[in-house]
């Protein structure tokens, strides 16, 4: 990508991208870059259309009576058509591939599922589900002639139906009738990618530490809890870099303050603990705790940082801490006085942080809990209910948190506009992390701290890195684990992972020996676990010498990873890539979803499935097998082309170096060369 200077000495970009706008979009600061509209099509209202450089793609845009209002108001946007629609339809053919989208369910190919950006704090990520945490709206359509990318760079509600109305059918249903869409087309895919990330800017890198192991665990109290960690790690001599820290170091669970009865001399706590090589990473939530003479609280009312509702007075939603307010993260005061609150913890001594609620997620609101309880007054007066009373009970009492009527009840003041939340409802985590990490930056100005975010949009992975939420200790997520890396790093999150183990219900030995064999290939290496769970740290489990070898085979690839993560940040290049964008003349590597290429030297094909004895592994072309059981017991197998049954016992990684690379080790450490 080339820049060049026009008359007015604005930098304009000579880019493959071309942009459309539609109406009067929000500029959401994805884009980095001037990227020069080539049309601007702001009169099609209801007829459909196809524009020149939108190959391909045909556009309905049902536009609202008026010209786009400045202010959206109530009166502007109804309930259930928040300000018009664009839909764009696409034919997609047999061989096409659809790619992209970043955090999301299902596999590699998104064919034949449908996909909400609404950024969602729900914990049961089930096959059924059509959003998680982030909203990343690019997609990639190639396999079939010429691809093309395009990235809708709109932050409200937009839904991508991938072929499921119709499995040869793209559709994509933007709840709004303005919108910024970025398009281009190359006979290589790989360099759509690059040309996207050099758009939305260079991804945020943590320094190499933050590619140790941590452990995590909502539930650690107080420091004798966290001490207990370290001790059993150092006993089990697993090595361990990180012990995060979740909401219950907290006073009440209030940003930016510390139960000083758990951790009675912080500073000195987290020095003892960096002295034995562990940092510990405190997490920040989005809601500020309502309560008089908590400072953030006081100065948040005073400073006017608050979101807003139509009435002037600052929304009260309840999250952990109870009734807190939401700090409005799209202005940049709040940003700038929310971010030097992270001051509070670096200066004694933390350089790590993950921002957490921030879709950002509503327990209740203090408006519709009211509501609630009268209509409860209507029920307790019922001597019976029939079937349809009791349904609209339950519903009554199950809607109740993150709904989206309560999403379109408070503002933002964003570039001189105000904004009703559900229009701009997915940048709402990537500004808090925006917030956090151009603050840190100043505080650390050589970048050297850990930051990432439950909740994000493209743009955010300028900032910080995610993780991808509340999974569960399940099978299938481990299979989900590997899917999600490919589209996260199109979208520019190279720092990314999921919470080993799983979150959410309780792991075994079995399932933890294989995650660790995934996740110690992703730059996020983090084991966590909910409140309730089965206790899951390594040392809980049987098998310590399997464990303790895991890990130090991670430490010994640290070294390529970081490497790898730096090379592909620099040159906007992924970590992970999907067989078929490598091997773009190979027919059967086309459907492979199951193994991926980390960096340019190897391929991985790790077991996913219970009481395996091994796996099947397709290789597009000769490899050697490193069957590594520790960085020292190690199995040198050449393979052919082909198919190959792969025999892996639990603690058996295998490495399928390809035949340009050569493996060593070096002091320890894992070095894969280009041969000479
Ligand atoms: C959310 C987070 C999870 C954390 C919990 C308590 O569910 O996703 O990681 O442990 O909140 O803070």
């Amino acid at each position: 990508m080339k820049k060049r200077t026009n008359k007015n000495d604005k930098e304009l970009l000579i880019t493959m991208y071309k942009k459309l706008i539609l109406g009067d979009p929000i500029d959401t600061e994805a884009i980095l870059c001037e990227v020069p509209a080539e049309t601007t099509e702001s009169s099609f209202t209801g007829v459909e259309k196809s524009v020149s450089f939108l190959k391909d793609f045909t556009i309905c845009r049902k536009g609202l009576e008026t010209e786009p209002a400045k202010e959206y108001t109530r009166e502007a946007c109804t309930a259930d058509d928040p300000a018009g629609e664009i839909i764009l339809t696409r034919t997609l053919s047999d061989r096409e591939l659809v790619y992209g989208l970043g955090e999301t369910l299902r596999g590699i190919n998104k064919r034949g599922w449908i996909y909400v950006s609404n950024n969602a704090d729900d914990p049961n990520h089930t096959e059924d589900k059509r959003s998680l945490y982030a909203s990343q709206n690019f997609l990639l359509l190639f396999g079939d002639g010429a691809a093309q990318a395009l990235f809708v760079d709109v932050p409200g509600k937009v839904t991508f139906d991938v072929g499921y109305t119709d499995l040869k059918k793209l559709e994509i249903r933007i709840a709004s009738s303005d919108a910024a869409l970025y398009y281009a087309e190359s006979e290589d895919p790989l360099l759509l990618i690059r040309e996207f990330r050099s758009l939305i800017g260079k991804s945020y890198q943590p320094p190499q530490w933050a590619f140790g192991f941590g452990q995590s665990r909502w539930g650690y109290k107080t420091a004798a809890d966290i001490r207990e960690v370290a001790d059993r790690y150092a006993e089990a001599d697993i090595p361990l870099s990180m012990i995060y820290m979740d909401i219950d170091y907290m006073d009440h669970f209030k940003d930016f303050t510390i139960d000083e009865k758990a951790f009675p001399d912080f500073p000195a706590f987290v020095q003892e603990m960096k002295d034995r090589g562990i940092r510990l990473i405190p997490i920040i939530d989005a809601g500020v705790k309502i309560e008089k003479g908590y400072s953030v609280y006081e100065e948040g009312v005073q400073g006017e940082y608050f979101c807003k509702k139509e009435d002037g007075t600052d929304l009260v939603a309840a999250v952990w801490p109870g009734k807190v307010h939401f700090p409005d993260f799209l202005k940049p005061e709040t940003r700038e006085w929310f971010g030097e609150k992270y001051r509070f913890l670096t200066e004694q001594g933390i350089e790590g942080f993950w921002n957490d609620m921030n879709e950002p997620a509503i327990f209740y609101t203090e408006d519709h809990l009211k509501k609630v309880f009268e209509e409860l007054e209507h029920y307790k007066a019922m001597e019976e209910m029939d079937i349809w009373t009791f349904f609209g009970f339950q519903d009554l009492m199950g809607s109740i948190n993150n709904r989206p009527e309560d999403y379109r009840t408070f503002y933002h003041e964003y570039k001189g506009r105000r904004l009703r939340h559900d229009l701009v409802h997915n940048l709402y985590g990537y500004y808090m992390t925006r917030a956090a990490g151009e603050s840190l930056q100043k505080m650390m100005p050589k970048g050297e701290y850990l930051l990432f975010s439950r909740a994000s949009y493209v743009g955010m992975h300028r900032y910080g890195g995610i993780w991808t939420g509340d999974n569960k200790s399940w099978w299938s997520h481990l299979l989900l684990n590997l899917q999600q890396l490919p589209a996260l790093n199109m979208c520019g999150f190279l720092f990314c992972g999921a919470d080993t183990g799983g979150f959410g219900g309780d792991c075994t030995e079995d399932l933890m020996l294989r995650w660790l064999a995934i996740s110690m290939f992703t730059p996020l290496f983090r084991n966590h676990a909910a409140l309730g769970t089965r206790n899951q740290e390594l040392y809980q489990f049987a098998q310590t010498d399997l464990f303790r070898n895991l890990i130090r085979l991670r430490y010994a690839l640290i070294p390529y990873l970081y490497d790898t993560f730096t090379r592909a940040a620099e040159e906007n290049d992924l970590i992970f890539t999907p067989l078929s964008l490598a091997y773009p003349a190979d027919e059967r590597a086309r459907t492979v979803e199951d193994q991926l290429l980390v960096g340019k030297a190897f391929m991985i094909a790790p077991v996913y499935t219970q009481n395996a004895s091994g796996r099947y592994v397709y290789l597009p072309e000769d490899m050697t097998l490193y069957r590594f059981r520790s960085p020292e017991d190690v199995d040198v197998i050449p393979l052919k082309a082909g198919d190959h049954y792969v025999e892996l016992s639990l603690g058996e990684v295998g490495i399928y170096v390809r035949p340009d690379y050569e493996f060593k080790t070096e002091n320890g450490v894992f070095r894969f060369t280009v041969k000479a």
